[in-house]
C-alpha cells in the first residue's frame, strides 16, 4: 500500500489510477516490470475503453509466491500462463504447491505445538488435503462430503475434526466409524452423538462478538445459527458427561475474512473467561481448546491483512495469557485455516472474449467463466483486480468492468486497468483460491472449471474439468 503521497516515480499518488473502492493508489508505479507502450485504446481502434495513460498491473504480491512476469508473460510455478491454458484449456484455476506449502508451514512454526486442521470447505480437494496432512495437518470437515474426502487423502480420525450445525445420524455414525473429534453445535446433538458412538467432543460456543467482516461471513455473534448461547453450552457440557462422551473442549470461530486480530482477542479472552464459569458451575475445564479459522488474504491493493505469522503469534500470546489470568490448565490448541492456506494459491485463468462499450463511462470484457466457477463478488461485493497474463508488461491504460458469460448482471471486476484487451488474451484473477471453484455452479448448464497444482515447471490436474454431457447426464430424459 502506498504510505506516502509520492510513488517510488516521484508521481503524486493521486495523479495515478483511482482502485475500485475509490481510494486513490499507485500500486503499478512500484512494479518492476518493464512496460512496452499500448497499442490500444487509440481513436478508431473501435474499442472505445477509457483511455487513462497510467500504468497499473496489479502488485505480484496478490499472486502466489511462485508467480512472476518473464517475457511479458505470467508465470506460475516456472510454468507460463499461455501454456496452462493450451494445455488445460479456460476458466483453469492454477494453484500453486510452493504457497501452499509455505502457508501450512508458516502455521506450524507459530504455532508447533498445536493442531493445525484445513478448513475442507475453503477448496476440497483430495490431494490439496493429502499434501496439506503431509505437512502436519489434518483436516476441519463440516459435511459426511468433506469427511469422505479427507478419510479418502488419508487423514486419520485422530486429525478430524466434523462440524456442522445440522449433523444427521448418518454424519454422526460415519465421523464415529472414523475415530475423528466431533464438535457439537446442539443440545440434541449430545444423545444421538452418544448413540452413534461418537467418543471425544468438543462444545461449539458462541462468544456474542461480531467481527468486523461480511454479515454472512459472521458467525460468533448472538444469534448466530453456528454453536451454543453460553448457558446452554454449560448445559451440553453436563449432558454430554452425563451420556458418557469424552467432553474435551470448547470451539468458538468467529467469522472468516477477518483482517485484524481485535475480534479474535477479543474472543480468547472470552473464552478464558466463560472456561472459568465452567469451572465454578461444573468443576470441569476444557483440555482443549479451538480457535476455529478466520484470518483473511488480500484480494486487491488496497486491501491489507496480518500475516500468518503475525496473526497466529499474536493469538497464541493473547490465549496464553488469558488462561494464565484465569490459572486455569493450559489446554491443547487446535486452529482451523481456511483462506489463509489456499486463497492465495489460486489465480483464475479467463480467456477474454467480447469487449464491448456500453457506455460513455463503461466497457465490457467478458470472459468464459464468471459467477459459475466464483460466485463472491455477487455474494458478498467481494472485490478482486486482474492482469493480462500473456502481455503482463505492456502499458495498462485502459478500464474495464470484467463480466462473465452467465444470464444475470454479473460483474467479477467493478474497474480494472489493462492494456487494450482483445479476443483471446488471457486475463489472470488473483487471490481466488479460496470459495470460488469451493462455491460454484452450473448455472446456465456452464461445467465447472478444472484445477492444476503448478511447480517446478510442471502443472499435473488435481480437479477434472467438467464437460456438459457430465452436466446433462443428470436430467432423466
Ligand atoms: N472453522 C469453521 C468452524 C468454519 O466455519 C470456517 C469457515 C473455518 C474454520 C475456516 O475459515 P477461514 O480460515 O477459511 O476463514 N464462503 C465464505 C466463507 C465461509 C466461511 C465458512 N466457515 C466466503 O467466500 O468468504
Amino acid at each position: 500500500m502506498a504510505t506516502s503521497p509520492f510513488c517510488t516515480l516521484g508521481r503524486r499518488v493521486d495523479e495515478c489510477a483511482r482502485s475500485d473502492s475509490g481510494s486513490t493508489r499507485a500500486p503499478s508505479c512500484r512494479s518492476p516490470v518493464p512496460r512496452r507502450r499500448s497499442q490500444c485504446c487509440r481513436p478508431g481502434s473501435g474499442i472505445a475503453a477509457t483511455r487513462l495513460g497510467t500504468l497499473t498491473t496489479p502488485p505480484l504480491d496478490l499472486f502466489p509466491l511462485s508467480a512472476r512476469i518473464e517475457q511479458g508473460e505470467l508465470t506460475i510455478g516456472g510454468v507460463p500462463a499461455t501454456e496452462l491454458a493450451g494445455e488445460h484449456g479456460t476458466p483453469l484455476v492454477v494453484y500453486c504447491e510452493h504457497t501452499i506449502r509455505e502457508q501450512a508451514r508458516a502455521y506450524r512454526t507459530a504455532a508447533p505445538e498445536a493442531l493445525v486442521v484445513y478448513g475442507t470447505k475453503a477448496f476440497p480437494n483430495v490431494q490439496i488435503v493429502r499434501l496439506l496432512h503431509e505437512e502436519g495437518f489434518g483436516a476441519d470437515v463440516s459435511t459426511q462430503g468433506e469427511l469422505e474426502l479427507a478419510l479418502r487423502a488419508g487423514v486419520p480420525g485422530d486429525r478430524l475434526v466434523v462440524h456442522g450445525n445440522n449433523k444427521s445420524d448418518n454424519e454422526l455414525q460415519a465421523a464415529a466409524g472414523a475415530g475423528a473429534l466431533v464438535v457439537l453445535d446442539a443440545p440434541d446433538e449430545v444423545e444421538r452423538a452418544a448413540a452413534a458412538g461418537v467418543r471425544g467432543v468438543l462444545v461449539r460456543v458462541t462468544a456474542g462478538i461480531e467481527a468486523d467482516t461480511h454479515e454472512a461471513v459472521r458467525t460468533g455473534y448472538h444469534g448466530s445459527k453456528f454453536g451454543l448461547p453460553p448457558d446452554d453450552a454449560v448445559e451440553v457440557i453436563a449432558a454430554g458427561r452425563e451420556a458418557g462422551l469424552d467432553v474435551l473442549g470448547l470451539h468458538v470461530h468467529i467469522g472468516s475474512q477477518l483482517v485484524d486480530t481485535t475480534a479474535s482477542r477479543m474472543a480468547v479472552e472470552w473464552l478464558a473467561a466463560f472456561a472459568a464459569d465452567c469451572r465454578r458451575r461444573l468443576d470441569w475445564t476444557p483440555s482443549v481448546v479451538d480457535l476455529g479459522g478466520g484470518l483473511g488474504v488480500r484480494h486487491v491493493d488496497t486491501d491489507a491483512a496480518p500475516t500468518i505469522e503475525d496473526f497466529v503469534i499474536e493469538l497464541r500470546r493473547r490465549f496464553q495469557e488469558a488462561w494464565a489470568g484465569h490459572e486455569l490448565p493450559p489446554p491443547a490448541l487446535i486452529l482451523e485455516p481456511g483462506r489463509s492456506i489456499v486463497g492465495r494459491a489460486g489465480v483464475t485463468i479467463y480467456r477474454v472474449g467480447v469487449v464491448k462499450r456500453a457506455s460513455e463511462a463503461v466497457t465490457y470484457l467478458s470472459i468464459d467463466g464468471g459467477a459459475s466457477d466464483n460466485p463472491r463478488p455477487q455474494l458478498y461485493g467481494a472485490q478482486y483486480t486482474a492482469l493480462l497474463a500473456n502481455r503482463a508488461s505492456e502499458e495498462a491504460g485502459c478500464a474495464y468492468a470484467v463480466t462473465g458469460k452467465h444470464c444475470e448482471e454479473e460483474v467479477l471486476i467493478r474497474r480494472v486497468l489493462l492494456p487494450s484487451a482483445r479476443r483471446g488474451d488471457l486475463l489472470a484473477v488473483p487471490a481466488t483460491g479460496a470459495y470460488t471453484l469451493a462455491m460454484g455452479s452450473n448455472y446456465n448448464v456452464v461445467p465447472l472449471p478444472a484445477a492444476v497444482l503448478v511447480a517446478a515447471g510442471v502443472a499435473r490436474v488435481i480437479r477434472r474439468r467438467q464437460a456438459v454431457e457430465d452436466l446433462l447426464a443428470w436430467d432423466v430424459e
